[in-house]
């Protein structure tokens, strides 16, 4: 497969030009060693995870990067988390030169504690996740962004397979003691299906008779590695917020798909996940696009007492909020948007600044369907790729 253009590479140059260090995290294989390289192809290549070189590394760290030629890209870090000390003192002999010092690899909690203790100021920290529909239109709903999944897509079931054993086994059991794998297994699965509704951990506890407390270890732990996402209530200022727990999703569709144990266009077609699959599809686009230009992650949804809900919002800068239902249909209909205009009647009596809002119905794609339709006063209608491509920009 022909190496599809990451939208990250442009805000990793401009922080090599800024910072001494740039840090790279995300999911596993979502791409990170090949962007890096990419990147910089001038730069110089440490792979930590031959023992040989973890061997050097260890026997030497001064020497070891004292023999590095600059710039530099240091890969699976969490290999040897102590190598951001040493790549601090250098760093603070020249604390002007930028761009010299990337650094990638697995397992973002550890990793995090180690950039967040010893590189505070020193290192622009992106993040990089699977391939995006904006960057490649082989992003589907049943087979999601990963590359290699991308570039086999019949082999996606076994590619699944082998990426949950490995990712059990090697990255979860280093993170935390598991002891269990079969049992982490099946609370994956039970994640995915939770898929898109509001996180109760008693409720992830229960079938699998394990603690609270462990589920909340084990949400941290796909959290942090970029397996599910989180989206949070929006705490807007109609002071109507009440329900605080987030809603979950599992990161990647295709992935999601996997565990649902669907495998087919027409499997998909049928499932009663079809809806709640859709919704996690354009909020993972919604959250790579905001990552991918190097921003904050701002999704949040909003559900009120009297159960008023609309699937996303998203802040976009001077006080303006996009509102999107997200309709797993080729056909929107008017009355889809009327959660989103309930809503902002009830602000809008209060602020009177319906300017600042902008109304979204985010539908599947259709060959017949015109692209943008005004489905309402002031509510628009597109398809999800329309959408991913042209308002997430
Ligand atoms: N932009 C791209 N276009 C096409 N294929 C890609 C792209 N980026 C990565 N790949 C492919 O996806 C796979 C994973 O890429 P890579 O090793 O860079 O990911 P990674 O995030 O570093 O993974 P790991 O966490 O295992 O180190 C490789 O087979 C690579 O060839
Ligand atoms: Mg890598």
């Amino acid at each position: 497969m022909r190496p599809i253009a990451r939208e990250l590479s442009s805000v990793l140059l401009s922080a090599a030009k800024n910072f001494p260090a740039v840090v790279l995290t995300g999911p596993r294989r979502a791409g990170k060693t090949t962007l890096l390289r990419r990147a910089f192809p001038e730069a110089s290549y440490q792979l930590f995870e031959a023992p040989d070189v973890v061997a050097r590394f260890r026997a030497d760290p001064q020497g070891f990067l004292s023999s590095l030629r600059l710039p530099a890209i240091l890969d699976e870090i969490q290999n040897v988390p102590e190598v951001f000390a040493y790549v601090r003192s250098r760093i603070d002999e020249h604390p002007r030169r930028t761009g010299r010092w990337f650094l990638t690899g697995s397992q973002e909690a550890g990793l995090m504690r180690n950039v967040t203790e010893s590189m505070a100021g020193r290192a622009a920290v992106l993040q990089l996740l699977p391939i995006s529909a904006r960057e490649s239109d082989k992003v589907t709903l049943l087979r999601g962004g990963y590359p290699e999944v991308l570039a086999r897509p019949r082999a996606s079931a076994l590619w699944f397979a082998s990426y949950l054993q490995t990712y059990l086994e090697r990255d979860v059991r280093s993170i935390t003691a598991v002891q269990d794998l079969s049992t982490f297994r099946r609370f994956l699965t039970l994640v995915a299906t939770r898929h898109g509704q509001i996180l109760n951990k008693t409720d992830l506890a229960a079938p699998i008779g394990v603690s609270v407390p462990t589920v909340s270890r084990w949400l941290d732990i796909l959290e942090a590695t970029g397996q599910i996402l989180l989206v949070p209530p929006f705490l807007d200022n109609l002071g109507k917020r009440l329900v605080k727990s987030p809603r979950l999703y599992v990161a990647d569709s295709g992935l999601a798909c996997h565990l649902l144990g669907i495998e087919s266009a027409s499997e998909l077609a049928r499932s009663p996940f079809r809806g709640a699959l859709f919704e996690g599809l354009v909020a993972s686009e919604i959250v790579k696009a905001q990552l991918h230009h190097g921003k904050r992650r701002e999704l949040y949804y909003f559900r009120d007492q009297s159960g008023l809900e609309v699937d996303f919002a998203m802040p976009l800068g001077s006080g303006r909020t996009r509102w999107i239902e997200v309709k797993a249909t080729q056909t929107p209909r008017p009355g889809m948007a009327d959660p989103m205009r309930r809503l902002l009647a009830d602000s809008g009596k209060r602020k009177g600044r319906r300017q600042n809002h902008e109304l979204l119905v985010v539908h599947e794609e259709s060959r017949t369907a015109p692209e943008t339709t005004a489905l309402a006063p002031g509510v628009e209608a597109l398809d999800w790729r329309r959408f991913a491509r042209e308002r997430l920009g």
